[in-house]
This record gives structure tokens, sequence and C-alpha cells, in this order.
């Protein structure tokens, strides 16, 4: 049981960037990360489509014997999480969501945008956490197309995309990273807004995800492995995964 490994989920592989925070604080688990990009982009999907992608996903984790699950997407999060842990009671399930909160938290003052996929910017559950921690001086910002474009490497568009969709006339002096695929391009949005503080919420889901464990008696004590699965089997998204861990 402690050494069956963790699943992790992205619509491709923007979730390498939370995988890299969990391996700082968890070296010794053994990993399958699924990336499926036959449904990618999940940000401009239905709730219901994003739904049946991460059940099917769910589905081969379990047959794997995964003992944990980290949705290392936010738009899954956003529109699937609650309705998948009402169905896989058992399993620990771990989501990602825009760190907003840390915004309130250290940088309550501060002009804020908010860079998300268009489903999580309209979900009721980022509503939830932009009502609560709201200081008066954010932006969201929807992002059709930039997880597509990130996932496709292709850093003409995304140079572009970003210097047309950025806001020029604020300065902005914090942006939340509200997609795991993001913060492969946090070196583009600084020469395009300036000195800025990130915030992402690849970190606390590193943490959370050791605490349940650790209650749960589930740590590894040896492993360390790392799978790789693609929907499409898309040998070109292994090499980048594996080149981006590095
Ligand atoms: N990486 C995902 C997220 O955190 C999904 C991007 C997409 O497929 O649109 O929202």
């Amino acid at each position: 049981m402690k050494n069956d490994p963790i699943g992790i989920l992205d619509s491709g592989i923007g979730g390498v960037t939370v995988l890299k925070e969990i391996l700082k604080i968890l070296p010794h688990e053994n990993y399958i990360y699924y990336s499926d990009s036959i449904h990618n982009p999940y940000g401009e999907k239905t709730k219901k489509e994003i739904f049946q992608y991460v059940d099917h996903i769910m589905n081969i984790f379990i047959k794997k014997n995964c003992k944990a699950v980290v949705f290392a997407c936010n738009t899954a999060t956003a529109l699937a999480i609650d309705d998948i842990r009402k169905k896989y009671e058992n399993i620990i399930i771990v989501g990602i969501e825009p760190a907003y909160k840390m915004v309130y938290d250290h940088a309550k003052n501060k002009k804020t945008l908010v860079m998300a996929t268009p489903a999580t910017i309209q979900s009721e559950r980022f509503s939830s956490l932009y009502h609560l921690y709201d200081n008066g001086n954010t932006t969201l910002l929807a992002c059709p197309e930039l997880a597509n474009l990130i996932e496709n490497d292709d850093h003409i568009k995304i140079h572009s995309y970003l210097k047309q969709i950025l806001p020029k006339e604020d300065q902005i002096e914090v942006v939340v990273l509200g997609c795991t695929h993001y913060p492969l391009m946090k070196e583009e949005i600084k020469n395009i807004l300036g000195d800025i503080t990130f915030y992402d919420g690849g970190k606390g889901v590193a943490q959370r995800l050791k605490t349940l464990l650790e209650e749960k008696n589930l740590l590894s004590n040896h492993g360390g492995s790392i799978r790789f699965y693609d929907s499409a089997n898309r040998k070109d998204k292994e090499s980048r995964f594996y080149e981006l861990l590095k």
C-alpha cells in the first residue's frame, strides 16, 4: 500500500509544474503522470465533458492501485473534483486552484492579475474563492488558447498572444498563474509586464498531499519512479515532459 503509486493528471504536460513541486518534498514516491492530449485543451470544454475525461483517467489510476490522485489541473479541479470525490470516496484526491488566497495572505493591497482558462474563471468554484478573498484591486483574465499554445511550445505565437492579451495600462504588481501550464511562461510574462511577483498553487498542493499521506500513514519509504502516459500516445510529449522535469 505505502509503495503504491500516486496518479497525477492534467490535460497535457502543464501538470509537470506541479509534479516538480511535489518531487521537492516527496522524492521517494512512485508516480504515474497522465497527460490527456486527446482532449486538450480542457479550458474550453463543458463541465460534463471534463467529468467524463477525468472519470476515465480515475479508472486507469484505480486499476494501477494508486493510493492518491493529484489533479494537476486547475480546470479539472474547478469543474470536476467535487463530483469525482463523491464517486471515489476511498482514495486521497488533491486538487489545485488559483492561488488567490496567497495574494490575500501576502500581498493584499497589490494590483493583481489572475490568469486562468475560461472554464476556470467562469466556474462556481473559482467565483466563490474570488469573492472570499477579493482585494478590490484585481483583474480577472480568461486566456483562451494559451494552454494550447504552451502545449505546442510555439514561442512566437505565445509571445504575440501574451502581448495582445496582457493589460498594458495598469501597473500590475502580482500575477496569479491559475493554470498549471502558465508557470512555464513566467519569463515571457515578465518580459511584457516587468518586475512582478508570481503566485501559483503548486507548493500548496505538494504540502497538502504530504500531509494527507502522513495522516493515513501512507508515505513511501523507497521508490522514486516516474511513468508517463499520454492519451494520444504522443512520444514528443513524453520527451518534453522528461526534459521539463530536469
Ligand atoms: N493545465 C490546465 C489547468 O491548470 C488545463 C489547461 C487546458 O487544458 O486548457 O487549467
